[in-house]
């Protein structure tokens, strides 16, 4: 036995048999519990004509209906909440970049189930009782901050509650209090290395050994950044505050093939995103999960909108999710080709002469939409270089992606920074 697999909780040492029998059971009552205290699920389901004891084998869960943000919306605040409100221990919200926000409740339960889910994804990092963890996920209805503060609390971690921004000072405090592991949005763990640099500070100097990295698309390539600017492992935690928050999902750090999903608490399908039938383990297409131990707000075939694949587990008996590839909402269509903002960070972050911050901005030009990608150049490159990666860059997009754009190289340090989830794409388009 490895000296990770000792430490395995009772979850994780199920054989897939077990997790799979455990499932079942779990899903039973939480179709019950949706049906018997959420007048949204007992509608839904009488509208399908499906009562919970229909379901019978794990398979059946495919025939009863999804839940979107929409219907979140519908029933803002409390509608979706399957407890007394007296029970409710905590409530966190999602901003919503449009209209009203979704709020999400957690029993004196719930809230224990996700910070085991997080000390979960924490040692599944490489994380471990007694190092000292730097949380620069924001706090406050957010649940990156909190959600991943209590999870290392619970692994018997030393918390440095940072929360984001503040920039000069996160770097003070990791060189002062010298963390292990950094739970940071990608995007700000690359605003954070422009400061250690300005401070003239060495990044692969310090105590971090592990970065946990979640909230917002990021890919391989940035990882490979990552790493080796600040000599760290950087892994993947996935989560929604839907669902629970961060700890739905997490990359092992022995292997970083993708994320093991808490299989033993969400159940994941992948559908396709329009006709929304279940597609086949290792075929591309839209995330579903289901809680299977929530009390306050159980959520049943949420769709998440994000865009990956399921494949079998390795370093864990559960399945594994790839990295994702974005959200349905962040698809650009251009001339009728789908792109995603990870594609052309891939792209940009192979590209000599250019540092790993970009920006997309759409426009329309008379009936056709057009995408200008703004990346910045490295500090020092010469006007032949920068002509060379606005080049190497369009080239790529146009053979990779398969459309043209725009590709301007501007100034070192003039594109808005990340102290959160970055946003990548600027739309311009008149409404
Ligand atoms: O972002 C929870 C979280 C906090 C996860 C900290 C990981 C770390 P929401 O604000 O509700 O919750 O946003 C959820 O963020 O549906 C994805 O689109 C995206 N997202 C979260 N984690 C990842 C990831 C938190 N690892 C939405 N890779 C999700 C790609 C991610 N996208």
């Amino acid at each position: 036995m490895t000296e990770a697999s000792q430490l395995f909780d009772a979850g994780e040492r199920l054989d897939t048999a077990a997790l799979r029998a455990l499932q079942l059971e779990r899903l039973r009552n939480t179709l019950r519990h949706a049906y018997d205290h959420v007048p949204f699920y007992r509608q839904a389901f009488d509208k399908a004509g499906l009562r919970p004891q229909d379901c019978r084998s794990l398979d059946d869960l495919a025939r009863f209906p999804f839940t979107t943000k929409a219907d979140l919306r519908a029933n803002y605040p409390y509608g979706m909440f399957a407890v007394p409100r007296d029970r409710i221990r905590r409530i966190h919200a999602s901003s919503g970049t449009t209209g009203r926000p979704t709020v999400v409740g957690y029993t004196e339960n719930d809230l224990s189930l996700w910070a085991d889910m997080v000390a979960r994804a924490i040692r599944a990092a490489g994380g471990r009782p007694g190092d000292t963890i730097h949380v620069a996920y924001g706090y406050g209805l957010f649940t990156g901050g909190l959600g991943a503060h209590y999870g290392a609390e619970r692994l018997g971690c030393t918390v440095v509650p940072a929360s984001g921004g503040m920039t000069a000072r996160q770097v003070q405090l990791i060189r002062d209090l010298e963390p292990r592991i950094i739970m940071i949005t990608p995007s700000y763990m690359l605003t954070l290395l422009d400061e250690f640099e300005r401070q003239g500070v060495d990044p692969r100097g310090t105590s971090l050994r592990i970065g946990i990295f979640g909230a917002e698309p990021w890919t391989e390539g940035m990882r490979q950044e990552i790493e080796e600017r600040f000599g760290i492992d950087a892994v993947d935690i996935y989560g929604l505050s839907e669902v629970i928050g961060p700890g739905v999902a997490q990359e092992c750090v022995e292997t970083k093939d993708g994320l093991h999903i808490w299989e033993d608490h969400f159940c994941p399908e992948v559908v396709d995103p329009v006709t929304g039938e279940v597609l086949p383990e290792g075929t591309e297409g839209e995330l579903v999960l289901t809680s299977l131990t929530k009390e306050a707000m159980p959520v049943i075939r949420y769709r998440t909108r994000d865009l990956t694949r399921l494949l079998p587990g390795t370093a864990r008996v559960f399945r594994r999710m790839r990295k994702i590839t974005g959200r349905s909402d962040d698809m650009v269509i251009l001339r009728g080709v789908n792109l995603f903002p990870t594609q052309i960070e891939e792209i940009v972050l192979r590209t000599p002469g250019v540092a790993p911050h970009f920006q997309l901005r759409l426009t329309r030009e008379g009936r056709l939409d057009a995408l200008t990608v703004r990346v910045e150049a490295r500090p020092g490159a010469t006007p032949e270089a920068r002509r060379e990666a606005a080049r190497i860059v369009a080239a790529a997009v146009k053979d990779g992606i398969g459309v043209s754009v725009a590709v301007e190289i501007v100034e070192p340090e003039s594109l808005e920074r990340s102290v959160g989830k970055i946003r990548r794409i600027v739309d311009l388009r008149p409404r």
